[in-house]
C-alpha cells in the first residue's frame, strides 16, 4: 500500500506519529506555541510492533496511518516505554482496536496500566534491564532509564539496525511540520531552543539521572534515535546525544539574566539600572525579563542557562511578589549549581521579598553574591549606585568563571 499518511523510514519501520496543534499547554504549564509531536512507530515485520503510543486526542490520526501500514493484519505487541498520559492516553482505544494485541512494559508500569486505564498483568509482557525480547523476526532489547522521565521510563534498542526508540530522552516540544528528521528541519534555528525548554521543564529536576541514562546507553552502537517527541536523528545521533549531555550537565553561557518582579515600576528601574552594570561591564549577552508577564517555562529555561542570574522582587503586602515566589518554588526543584546569582528586594513599609528571597538561596546553598541591596519605595541615589554594582559584580563573577 503507498505510504500516503505514514512515513517508511526504515527497511521494515514506520513514522506513524502525530502532531497536535490543539493543546495549548503540555502537563496543561508549559506553552506549545506550535504545538508538539507525539511520535509513534510501527514495526512490520512477522509480528506487527507499535512503539509507545500517543495523546487520546490524537489516536484516530494515529490509527490511520497505522492501518495503511499494517492493512488487514493484526497489530501483535504495543511497547510501552514511557506511561506518561501524552504517550498511553491512546491505548484503550488501541486496545479496542487489536483486541489480541500484547503489552511489552518493565514492572513500575504495571500499576500504572491497572491504575489508569484498567489493563490487567496478563495482558503484559514484562521486561527487565537489559533483556532482549524476540517478537517474531524482530527483536529488541530494552534498557531502564529511570526518572527519564518517570520511574517506568526505559527505552528499546534494536542492534540489528542500531535504531533506539528513546521515548522522552531526546525530544523537543513542536510539531513536525513537513520534515521529520535531522536532515530535514531547522534545528539549530528552531528546535534547539524547543529541545532546551522541554528538557528544562520536563527532565531539568532529573538532570542526575539523565546523565546516567546517557552513560548507561553510551555502549551501545546507535546509528539512528527515533524519541517520543521533536525530529528523528538519522544523520547526526551523536549531535544531540552532546547537546544532551551538555543540557543534563546544565552548561551555561557567559550572559547575565534579569527576573525582576515589579507592581508600579519602581522595581523594574532597578532591574534596568542592574542591567547596565552588567553592560558596564562589558557583558553583552543580558536579558531582563518581567516575572509576571514570562511563562515560567521560558524563565526556568533561561536560568538554566545564564551563567549570572539576579532575582530583584517588590514585596507584597508582607511577602514577596507572588508570580516571584512561584518562580523560587520552582528553581527548588531544579537543582542548578552552575551561577552565580545576585538578589535584591524592594518594600513599601515592612519588607517580605528580601527575606524569602535570603532563604531561597541559603536553602538551595546557591553561589550568591554578598551586595544584596534592599530599598524601601522608589529608592534613593545610594541606593541606585548599589544597584549599579551588583550589576558589575556579578558581570565581572561571570568573566571570572570562565
Ligand atoms: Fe512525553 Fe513524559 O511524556
Amino acid at each position: 500500500m503507498e505510504n500516503l499518511l505514514s512515513r517508511k523510514i526504515g527497511d521494515k519501520l514506520y513514522y506513524i506519529g502525530v502532531n497536535d496543534r490543539e493543546t495549548a499547554l503540555f502537563e496543561n504549564m508549559w506553552p506549545l506555541p506550535d504545538g508538539v509531536a507525539y511520535n509513534s512507530y510501527v514495526i512490520k515485520g512477522s509480528k506487527n510492533i507499535l512503539i509507545d503510543s500517543v495523546k487520546s486526542n490524537t489516536v484516530e490520526e494515529c490509527l490511520a496511518k497505522l492501518r495503511e501500514v499494517i492493512g488487514d493484519e493484526d497489530l501483535h505487541y504495543i511497547i510501552v516505554d514511557h506511561m506518561e498520559p501524552d504517550h498511553s492516553s491512546g491505548l484503550l482505544e488501541l486496545i479496542n482496536s487489536y483486541p489480541d494485541v500484547k503489552l511489552v512494559a518493565n514492572k513500575r508500569a504495571f500499576p500504572m496500566l491497572k491504575s489508569y486505564y484498567n489493563i490487567p498483568e496478563d495482558r503484559v509482557i514484562e521486561v527487565k534491564d537489559g533483556e532482549k525480547l524476540e517478537m517474531g523476526d524482530t527483536s529488541l532489547t530494552f534498557y531502564m532509564t529511570p526518572m527519564v522521565h518517570w520511574p517506568e521510563s526505559m527505552v528499546a534498542f534494536e542492534e540489528d539496525t542500531g535504531i533506539l526508540f528513546s521515548q522522552d530522552i531526546f525530544g523537543a516540544f513542536g510539531t513536525l511540520s513537513g520534515g521529520i528528521f535531522d536532515d530535514q528541519v531547522e534545528f539549530d534555528k528552531y528546535y534547539m531552543e524547543e529541545m532546551a525548554r522541554y528538557f528544562i521543564n520536563i527532565v531539568g529536576k532529573y538532570a542526575g539521572q539523565a546523565l546516567k541514562a546517557l552513560e548507561k546507553l553510551g555502549s551501545l552502537d546507535i546509528k539512528m534515535i527515533c524519541p517520543d517527541h521533536g525530529p528523528i536523528w538519522r544523520k547526526n545521533p551523536q549531535k544531540v546525544i552532546d547537546i544532551y549531555k551538555d543540557l543534563s550537565s546544565q552548561k551555561t553561557e557567559d550572559g547575565v539574566l534579569i527576573v525582576f518582579g515589579s507592581i508600579y515600576g519602581n522595581t523594574e528601574r532597578m532591574a534596568e539600572i542592574l542591567a547596565r552594570g552588567v553592560a558596564e561591564e562589558g557583558i553583552t549577552n543580558i536579558r531582563v525579563r518581567d516575572v509576571a508577564h514570562t511563562s515560567q517555562s521560558y524563565l526556568l529555561r533561561d536560568c538554566w542557562r545564564y551563567k549570572g542570574i539576579i532575582l530583584v522582587s517588590c514585596s507584597y503586602d508582607r511577602s514577596i511578589f507572588p508570580p516571584m515566589g512561584f518562580l523560587l518554588k520552582e528553581l527548588d526543584h531544579q537543582r542548578m549549581k552552575n551561577n552565580v546569582w545576585g538578589i535584591a528586594g524592594t518594600y513599601s513599609w515592612n519588607g517580605g521579598a528580601m527575606k524569602e528571597l535570603k532563604d531561597f538561596v541559603e536553602r538551595n546553598k546557591l553561589n550568591v553574591l554578598e551586595l544584596q541591596p534592599e530599598i524601601q519605595g522608589a529608592g534613593n541615589d545610594e541606593d541606585y549606585r548599589n544597584l549599579l554594582e551588583l550589576g558589575k559584580q556579578i558581570a565581572r563573577a561571570v568573566k571570572e568563571d570562565k
